[in-house]
């Protein structure tokens, strides 16, 4: 994990403490003012995330009555897509499809704030290694309850007019008295407060460690010396840590950092190329292009041709549990999402659609002008023809080494004696 991320998990449960107690958040100036907004009462957090819990699974807070953050954020499913669809459909009445993959909401606890330029504390702070960070697949969001107004107001997803419509609905819910129970009596009567609570209590739901970040996978009690991976998920770990391999350890680390777990994300942006997906209906306009960082949701880094494509890198962490992958759902199943690695550059014909000429089409959800972005490094990087960087094998045992970050294995193997695994140290990230 960076430095960032440590540090900020470090500081999720200090943080939600001062939040109880009151006291402000020293980052930024809009975070203090959200953090430090006066309520009548200062609700704890086992109160808070009770009623972000309500809030979350609540569908009375859209426009529609039909959807919650968990139609789209399924509990089931580690908070990712409920279904196979590559985008969810919802708005003022369901009929507006969304334009990118559900993100899981698990262990996004550690996901540091946005920042251009990443400078891995690790002795050599002179590298640059560019932008990381942020929430959602662009990193615009800076905070969880930033995030959480996102799909609140957007007429794609909740649809409510303002703030104001926001917290009419929790003051109609059935839970409302318990909202005043914890901010106070006259907690519905600012809206601009009341808000500012809503949105705090969603935060610290999403902070909730049994449901958000329990680190019961078996890759985890491996990491503590419970288990033994199987012969298959060994090779698979082995192919996914080795730069020579996989490769993937670059980008999704395993390994312990300073004696925190593995959060198999760096949180740095990368262009995988991804194919276009037919299936996202803002994609028959052949002039339309999700290029993540520089466009269109985020708007400030627009003129930076360098960032165009490239999206967040995601947690792992449950990946078995989804059924679309990739931030434009084009990929179905985790086998899929794995083989895109092996066969991009060997075999695009397998990916990509041929043009009228019979050329292929490669990388065709960008602009010619954007190719250059795209990373070409190892697992990528075979000539056309040549052999696939990892054969079907290969790609089975990622897989079940993929499956051992499903949360909620149950040991069965006695502790071994010693104090733990000596789990390897992930390698600086890129
Ligand atoms: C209609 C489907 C839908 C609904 C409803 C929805 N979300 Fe999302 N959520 C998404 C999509 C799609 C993204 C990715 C957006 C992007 O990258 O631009 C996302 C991203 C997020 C993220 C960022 C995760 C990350 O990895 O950075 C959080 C947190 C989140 N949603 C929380 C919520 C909360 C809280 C609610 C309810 C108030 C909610 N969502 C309702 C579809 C939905
Ligand atoms: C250079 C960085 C990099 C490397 C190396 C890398 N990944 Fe990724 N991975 C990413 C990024 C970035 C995404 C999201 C891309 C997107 O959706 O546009 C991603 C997405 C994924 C997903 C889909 C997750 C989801 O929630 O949809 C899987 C599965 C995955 N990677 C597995 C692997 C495996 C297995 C390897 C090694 C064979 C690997 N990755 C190597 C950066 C990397």
């Amino acid at each position: 994990m960076n430095p960032i991320a440590w540090i900020r998990w470090l500081l999720v449960v200090p943080v939600a403490l001062a939040i109880a107690a009151g006291v402000g958040l020293a980052a930024g100036a809009p975070a203090r003012a959200f953090y430090t907004t006066r309520y009548e009462k200062q609700p704890a957090v086992g109160t808070l995330a009770r009623l972000g819990r309500l809030l979350f699974m609540d569908p009375s807070l859209s426009a529609s009555g039909a959807t919650s953050c968990s139609s789209c954020h399924d509990p089931a499913r580690a908070f990712g897509p409920p279904d196979g669809a590559s985008v969810q459909r919802a708005g003022t009445g369901r009929e507006s499809p969304g334009v990118r993959a559900v993100p899981s909401l698990t262990y996004t606890q550690t996901v540091p704030a946005f920042t251009e330029h990443f400078f891995e504390d690790d002795g050599d702070d002179s590298e640059d290694q560019g932008p990381a960070g942020g929430r959602t697949w662009d990193g615009r969001a800076a905070t969880a309850h930033d995030q959480a107004r996102l799909p609140l107001l957007s007429p794609l997803e909740m649809a409510n007019a303002s703030d104001a419509d926001v917290v009419a609905r929790v003051a109609r819910a059935a839970y409302a008295a318990q909202f005043r129970a914890a901010f106070g009596e006259h907690f519905f009567e600012d809206p601009a407060i009341s808000i500012n609570g809503v949105l705090l209590a969603l935060e610290v739901f999403e902070q909730s460690p049994a449901e958000f970040y329990p680190y019961s996978s078996k890759y985890d009690a491996w990491l503590r010396g419970q288990a033994s991976l199987s012969v298959e998920e060994e090779r698979g770990r082995k192919l996914f840590t080795d730069p020579m391999r996989g490769n993937c350890e670059h980008c999704h680390p395993s390994g312990m950092r300073f004696g925190a777990l593995p959060q198999f994300t760096d949180y740095g942006y990368v262009a995988l190329g991804l194919p276009r997906n037919p299936a996202i209906p803002a994609n028959e306009d052949p002039g339309y292009f999700d290029l993540g960082l520089c466009g269109p949701f985020r708007k400030d880094l627009a003129a930076h041709a360098a960032y165009c494509g490239l999206f967040r890198t995601p947690s792992l962490r449950n990946v078995a549990l989804r059924r679309v992958f990739y931030h434009n759902g084009l990929v179905t199943s985790l086998r899929d999402a794995v083989r895109f690695y092996a066969e991009r550059d060997a075999r695009p014909d397998r990916w990509y659609p041929r043009a009228a000429d019979g050329s292929i089409q490669k990388f065709n959800d960008l602009p010619t002008s954007n190719h250059r972005n795209v990373e070409m490094d190892l697992p990528f990087g075979e000539a056309a023809g040549a052999a696939p960087s990892l054969s079907d094998a290969d790609i089975d045992d990622l897989v079940a080494f993929l499956g051992t970050l499903t949360d909620g294995f149950r040991t069965t193997e006695a502790p071994a004696p010693s104090t733990g695994h000596q789990a390897p140290a992930s390698p600086s990230p890129r």
